[in-house]
Formats: structure tokens, sequence, C-alpha cells
């Protein structure tokens, strides 16, 4: 199939554009686990897309609900207005939520429910009588998307460091990785609750009263797949209430599925103030981000304003979008409908001991998996950090399978539709890569 006549005017995101465009992979179709690639192969997809299709590819019932959608209303305002759509599937996840939650707030990518999230903290403080707390916490490490808010309280320093001083006001935990103590465990490290008390040492730094939130992936992917030690996240959470600060749960990865419950905080037991998601809550077919919100968050904002007071002066043209809301609630039947969530989780052993079969390869120095999330990290080659992970990346690409690899961290997260023997397939290709790779 011809590529494109010009590829230079796409200038794309997190990519290397003249690497890119010097050999470049498209995709142009997609079905079920696979995608076609442009020279026509299948290639069994490895990482949900970019964790989000985790119902797989061209699912009809979904398919059909956007189809039907785009043809009875294709867009309705959500300012002063609304579509019955983004009521229902508002009142589901509701539903579906962490007992205690009470509004959701839609918003167009994760990156969005990231800033609507941190918004909605510093706006609840206010409006509590607690002003004075405007400070963020993050963590090192964590990816919160690309808006300002995002980057200044994530800690990947490639996607803080070209844009100057970003947010003040913020600061970050120290990062839970530790392969001394941790490496190829499965599940959860055993090792490391106690740095959750690293919000302890901020909170001395800074005083509780200037702290409105804290932010965290709870299982964190886009670093190169960091699962959270036993007790950590509870831990978190107990100083979070010991000192009035709000816990975010940032599952724009890890909610509908992938940890094996409709959200991380589910499997953790582990209840935040505030979760964004995003990617898999349409399963990828339509862009949306949400904020789910703990009760209470929205009435404290709401009872010291008149009623015809906007509560939050917040929100975005495609808040809510007619066919984001119909893909969504089409993909949260078909996660239920098919079980998927309880699917991922009967699959979980069987990931694992597909993947720390690949212990014994080369370059191998860590493997850590959690549900259907798998981190393979890699030695980096010498004076040469990512050239690994990129040549493990395009072989597989080759092989036909699509993988994700942060610089020399190979990052798993199949659809959750994924087949054994198409696990065994991604874990044997990976296995015969590695050992030929330099
Ligand atoms: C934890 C987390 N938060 C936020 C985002 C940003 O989402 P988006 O790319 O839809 O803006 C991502 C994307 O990978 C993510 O992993």
């Amino acid at each position: 199939m011809k590529i494109a006549n010009n590829l230079s005017p796409f200038w794309m995101p997190f990519t290397a554009n003249r690497q890119y465009k010097a050999s470049p992979r498209l995709l142009v179709a997609a079905k079920g686990n696979h995608y076609t690639s442009h020279d026509g192969r299948q290639v069994l997809d490895g990482t949900a897309g970019l964790w989000c299709c985790n119902a797989g590819h061209g699912d009809p019932r979904i398919v059909s609900a956007i189809q039907q959608q785009a043809a009875v209303l294709d867009y309705a305002p959500s300012f002063q207005m609304g579509h019955p759509a983004a009521f229902e599937l508002a009142a589901r996840l509701v539903q579906a939520a962490p007992e205690g939650f009470g509004n959701v707030f839609f918003c167009g990518s994760g990156s969005e429910a990231v800033d609507s999230a941190l918004k909605i903290a510093l706006a609840y403080q206010r409006s509590i009588g607690q002003g004075g707390r405007t400070r963020l916490i993050g963590r090192e490490r964590g990816y919160h998307g690309v808006g300002f808010g995002g980057i200044s309280v994530g800690g990947i320093v490639g996607n803080r460091k070209q844009f100057g001083p970003l947010l003040t006001g913020v600061d970050h935990m120290r990062h839970t990785h530790d392969l001394e103590r941790n490496a190829f465990s499965r599940g959860l490290p055993r090792y490391g609750a106690e740095l959750a008390d690293d919000l302890e040492r901020l909170v001395t730094l800074h005083d509780a009263s200037t702290i409105a939130a804290v932010i965290v992936e709870p299982v964190a992917g886009s670093t190169g797949v960091l699962v959270p030690p036993q007790g950590y996240l509870r831990r978190l959470r107990e100083i979070c209430d010991r000192h009035g600060i709000l816990l975010i749960f940032d599952e724009v990865i890890t909610a509908f599925g992938r940890v094996g419950s409709m959200f991380a905080a589910d499997r953790f037991g582990v209840t935040p103030d505030l979760i964004t998601t995003a990617k898999a809550i349409t399963s990828g077919t339509v862009p949306m981000g949400a904020v789910l919100a703990r009760a209470g968050l929205f009435e404290a904002m709401a009872q010291n304003q008149p009623e015809n007071a906007i509560e939050l002066a917040h929100g975005y043209t495609y808040s809510a979008h007619p066919l984001a809301c119909a893909a969504a609630l089409a993909t949260l039947d078909v996660y239920r409908d098919d079980g998927l969530f309880e699917r991922a989780s009967a699959l979980e052993d069987h990931w694992q001991e597909a993947l720390h079969a690949l212990a014994v390869k080369p370059h191998v120095a860590d493997i850590r998996n959690l549900g259907l999330i798998g981190g393979i990290e890699l030695a980096p080659r010498p004076g040469a950090p990512g050239a690994r992970g990129y040549e493990l990346f395009t072989r597989c690409y080759e092989a036909g399978v699509l993988i994700r690899v942060t610089g020399d961290i190979v990052a798993l997260s199949p659809p959750l539709t994924i087949e054994p023997d198409e696990i065994d397939l991604i874990a044997e290709t990976l296995g015969r890569e590695l050992s030929t790779l330099s």
C-alpha cells in the first residue's frame, strides 16, 4: 500500500520524527487483537494501542453505537446544555466507582483529566476555607500527561526540561523503584511501603496547611511500569487523611480492568478522593477523559455559592461529547457482558509466568507485572541509553508483535481479550529477539 505523498507535515507526538519517517511503520486496520500494517502484515497488539483498547479492536457493538450516535446527535454543548447519554454515563460511572463517589467531570483526554482533577482539588480546598492549600505534590517518575499541570506534578525529566519553570508550588515524593530489594517481583513488590513516608517529609518541609493534593498513578505506566510496594498506597492514604490532603489516583491506564478490577483503587482496597480516567473508558475508540469525585466535593463548592453561580469555572468544548458518551456506554456494556475484567484476572497467572520465563534471557535486569501489565527492564547499552530498547521494539514489530518501550524498559498491556496462546506468542517473540539482540 502506498503510504502517503509527503510524511513531513505531520509533526508526530512523542516521536523521533526524522528517524521514524526514514523508515515508517503505519497501521491501516485493526480487528480483535491484531493490527494490519501498511505492508499487509498482521501485528499482534501487545499494548492495547496505547493502553486504551481494552475491549480489543473493532468490536461491532461499540462501532455501531458510535455510528448511530453520529447519525442522531453529532454534537451538543455541555455548557448550560446537556444530552441524555452524558447523564446516563456519569450515573453509570458513579455506580461502578468505589463506594462514596458522587460526581463525574468529563473532558477529552487523560491530560485534561489530570489538569481538571488538580483544579478541582484547589477549588475544593478554597471552598472549605483552606485557600492557603495551593501546593500540589507529585512523585518522581510520575506521568500525568502533557498539560502544564500534568508535567509540573509529573516526574519524568525528559517531559519537563524543554518547558521552563512550570507551575510553582509543586514538590515531588521519591519514586518507589528499588531494583536492589525488589527485582523480579511477581505482583506487588515486598519492600518499600515506608517510601510513602516521604510525604511526611514534604509536610514537615512545607506544612500541611499549604498542601492541597497528592497525585500518584497507582501503578505507574509510562515511566516503565512501576508496581507499588505492598502497603504503600494505604500508607499514603493514611498520611493524606492525617493532614487534610486530597489523594488523587491517576487511573488513566489502570481503570477499566487493566489490573482485573474496574479501578486499581478496587484492587488495592484504597479509596482516593479523585480518580482520573481516559483511554479504556471508550476502549480507545473516541477520545474521552473523566474525573470521578468523591461525594461531598461538589457539594462543598456549591454550598457557599448562590444557586445561579457556576460552581467550577472549568470545562471543555468536547466535555461529554455525544460520540464519546455513546462509545463509553457501549464499551461498559462490552466489559460487563463479556466479563473482561474477570478475564483479565483469570489470565494474570499465565501472563505472569510467561513474562517471568524471560528472566534468563540476555540483558534482562528486571521483570515486573500486575493484572495484564508487564514491564521488562533491560540493561542499557553502554553509552547509548534507549538504543537496545528501540531495536527490540522495531524487531518485534517486524516479527509481528507490537510492544512499547520507554527507554530500555518494555511496557506491555495487551487488550483484555488476549488469548493464552497470544500471550505465549508475545513472550516467545520477545525471548527470540532478546536472544539475538546485542
Ligand atoms: C497515568 C497517565 N495520566 C495521564 C496520561 C495522559 O493521557 P492523554 O495522553 O490521553 O492525555 C497518561 C497517558 O499515557 C497516563 O498514563
